[in-house]
């Protein structure tokens, strides 16, 4: 512990200490005492008495001014000058927007990604902020839910990389303090929220310890081992205990297996909703339960600011837990420089003007954008487009700008490049023509969004006038690029949809376009994998856009019209249907595999009305070139625990374009103490080839990359036989071989 901060704390009285962990939004600062007191005190239930300026952190509040507004007052009034802390929900971009975290996943590029995480950060530093509640890690296999659009994926080795290289881009990896540049980084959602009972927002998460281990805790203990400062629990139950308070999870997992010494904060009003839970009786149980389990600070509620003084009196134990607790707040505060500079990182207007959303950042974006994008089926080559190719562009995306997702709370629609705004810088505007075709959504759907009905466009015009306008523009044109997609404010959080599919309006309109014979390239923007079966019929090229970000529309244009060859890779499997939820690609052996051999064999596990296979399979995703795969080497058929497995495969352009590819190697481990998936992403590699070129890359395969989480809970590898499966997405692996692997001792 350091000295001076301890004697910060030894100098707080209990009600500052408990302040230090109380987070509130900015309008609790703004206006008269009165006003605050009658206001937003009173709305959240906090104690007329309690006073505002012990108050630790404020939640997002994204704006210079302001920040300035409220430190410099809070500085003055409060007693001890301690800093406050601002924090907010920067998730893929301040102004600058990236693509969507779980599109930018599909890169696989996590240079490209870290380097996203620090343009994040520094725009942040320089507004000010001093924490993002970013990265979100949480593995998800169910597309109904809504937040798949901020998560990694489906898989705990990208989730893995992702977590370290976004902690790495926001934060640096000085051990320590934060430097010039970088903010806090806090990941979340402790633990499990990507696994609600059937995709639906906030509901219990019910898995075996052995799941938990294994997929879904790696991508947070990557974060943590990666020095994240802060930690967010989760809404949801885990087993029955609300993850907010639970004990075991939080201090006997998170802090003494993780080894995470940083500020666990609650997610948004969680130490309250253990009551709603039915774990609390009532706030006084609610805050005892939180600090027990190891919650630093109560985000937006007054549990913690009421009931805490009473709780800890006369109890020891909980008097040590709260000082720890205050501890690590203020070493977070220090860690972060602000007792030295507590307006650190803030720059004027006119010195933000190069900084933020500057030509480098719109060019990262762009590039990133570029590389998550999806190219899932380009039938007789149809693209790239030639410029004398006269177009239609039809559709409620041709020109929205609202395709930037629901957490980019300081992305500007205004600075968005649109898909007409991209495609008109490689042809001439007698070559377009543009109409909306349908409505985004239909009138029903519009209802269920809520508050949100009033940020979707309003529609003009009868559904019939502009079908009818599609129909003639599409007549009049080569090919018709289709723009369709979910509203943004139909995913993200609250977000969960039961039939994720593209709207019926949009659907309708698919169908009378495919009527006409015409070329049909559709271009599909979502935060999620949709449900896309019909829509690979009747399309002739078909991409997954997600949510692009600021640079889209550019990113898109390049990929149409070949300046860029896609290379995006899906990090979350496609399903064919809503029944097949949820389908991954490393689901368990079984006993009863659905083998092709046996036909309609019944007793297999499999469905009597639908295949197996999804849609599009996880790391599945096409190039405008073609690439060949052969293995040169294997070194060896026996591994020991000191040797390796090393791997040479050569890969081959023998397309007509220069492009990227991801060679991905799964293993299957055959025999174990616990049934092991049919395949596990083991490794990967990116190769870019020039058209014709012939390039190698190497895998090594090491005893720790055989390693699970045996029966006993314990990470371990287990002698035997190993299969290796190589290609280009899980399920198109030519490249097979076996090796076994052994401990010297054996021999
Ligand atoms: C609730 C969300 O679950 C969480 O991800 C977010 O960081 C907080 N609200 C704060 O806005």
């Amino acid at each position: 512990m350091h000295n001076k901060l301890l004697e910060k704390l030894n100098n707080l009285t209990v009600e500052e200490k408990i302040g230090q962990l109380v987070q509130l939004t900015g309008d609790f600062f703004e206006g008269d005492l009165d006003t605050v007191v009658t206001g937003p005190l009173k709305k959240l239930g906090l104690h007329p008495n309690y006073n505002v300026y012990n108050t630790g952190s404020i939640l997002n509040v994204t704006d210079a001014d302001k920040i300035i507004r409220l430190q410099t007052d809070y500085l003055e009034k409060s007693n001890h000058k301690i800093p406050l802390l601002f924090m907010a929900d920067i998730i893929y971009g301040f102004r600058t927007i990236f693509p969507i975290p779980l599109a930018q996943t599909c890169s696989w590029n996590f240079e490209a990604i870290e380097q996203a995480a620090s343009i994040s950060a520094r725009e942040c530093y320089d507004e000010g902020i001093h924490v993002t509640f970013s990265p979100m890690v949480d593995v998800v296999r169910d597309p109904r839910w809504g937040r798949v659009m901020e998560s990694p994926g489906e898989d705990t080795l990208l989730a893995k990389k992702y977590a370290e290289s976004m902690v790495y881009g926001i934060q640096g990896q000085e051990a320590e303090s934060i430097p010039t540049d970088k903010i806090a980084a806090c990941v979340k959602h402790f633990a499990a929220y990507g696994a609600p009972i059937a995709g639906r927002e906030y509901n219990a998460v019910d898995m075996s310890e052995h799941m938990l281990r294994e997929y879904y805790l790696p991508g947070y203990q990557a974060a943590i081992d990666a020095g994240a400062k802060l930690v967010m629990t989760a809404f949801n139950t885990l087993n029955g205990i609300p993850a907010t308070g639970n004990e075991w999870l939080n201090r006997d997992l998170l802090r003494e297996e993780m080894k995470f010494d940083g500020v666990l904060i609650s997610d948004y009003a969680a130490v309250e909703e253990l009551i709603m839970h039915g774990y609390a009786e009532n706030a006084t149980e609610a805050a005892k339960l939180g600090l027990a389990a190891g919650i630093d600070i109560d985000m937006k509620t007054a549990v913690y600011a009421n009931q805490l003084k009473n709780v800890i009196s006369g109890n020891e134990h909980l008097e040590q837990l709260l000082n720890d607790a205050v501890y690590r707040v203020l070493k977070l505060k220090s860690d972060l420089g602000l007792f030295e500079d507590p307006f650190r990182g803030l720059k004027t207007r006119q010195e933000q003007a190069t900084r933020i959303l500057s030509d480098a950042h719109k060019k990262a974006a762009q590039s990133l954008a570029e590389e998550s994008i999806v190219l899932l089926k380009n039938e007789k080559n149809l693209l790239p487009l030639s410029k004398q190719t006269k177009i239609a562009l039809i559709g409620p995306y041709s020109e929205e700008n609202s395709t930037l997702g629901m957490w980019a709370i300081k992305g500007d629609e205004a600075d968005t490049v649109n898909l007409k705004t991209g495609l008109l810088k490689h042809m001439g505007a007698e070559q377009l023509s543009v109409c909306r075709g349908s409505y985004l959504i239909p009138d029903h759907a519009r209802e269920a969004l809520g508050k949100y009905v009033d940020k979707l466009p309003v529609e003009t015009g009868s559904e019939e006038a502009l079908l009818q306008e599609a129909i003639q523009n599409a007549k009049e044109a080569d090919v018709v690029i289709l723009a369709l997609g979910e509203s943004i404010y139909q995913s993200g959080e609250g977000g969960s949809r039961t039939n994720p599919t593209l709207p019926e309006p949009q659907l309708k309109l698919l169908r009378e376009l495919k009527q006409l014979g015409k070329q049909l390239v559709v271009i599909v923007y979502s935060g999620r994998p949709l449900i896309l079966t019909e829509v690979t019929e009747q399309s002739d090229a078909l991409i997954q856009a997600w949510y692009p970000g600021t640079m889209g529309g550019d990113a898109l244009a390049n990929i149409l019209y070949g300046v860029v060859n896609p290379s995006g890779k899906l990090a979350m499997t496609f399903p064919r249907s809503v029944g097949q939820i949820p389908v991954y690609y490393n689901e368990l052996s079984t006993g009863r595999p659905d083998l092709p051999e046996n036909g309609s064999y019944r007793f297999a596990t499999r469905y009597i009305d639908e295949v197996n296979k999804p849609l599009y399979p996880f790391g599945y995703g096409k190039s405008y070139s073609t690439f060949d795969c052969s293995l040169v080497s294997v070194s060896r058929e026996e591994m020991g625990t000191e040797e390796s497995v090393d791997i040479e495969v050569s890969v081959s352009n023998t397309g007509k374009f220069d492009g990227k590819e991801t060679i991905q190697l799964y293993m299957r481990d055959r025999f174990a103490s616990v049934t092991r998936p049919v395949k596990m992403l083991t490794d990967f590699r990116q190769i870019f080839l020039q058209s014709g070129e012939t390039g190698t890359v190497q895998f090594s395969i090491r005893e720790e990359m055989l390693r699970f989480v045996g029966s006993h809970m314990k990470y371990q590898s287990e002698p035997g036989d190993f299969d290796v499966y190589i290609g280009t997405s899980s399920q198109d692996t030519p490249l097979t071989f076996s090796f076994s692997f052994h401990r010297e001792e054996q021999l």
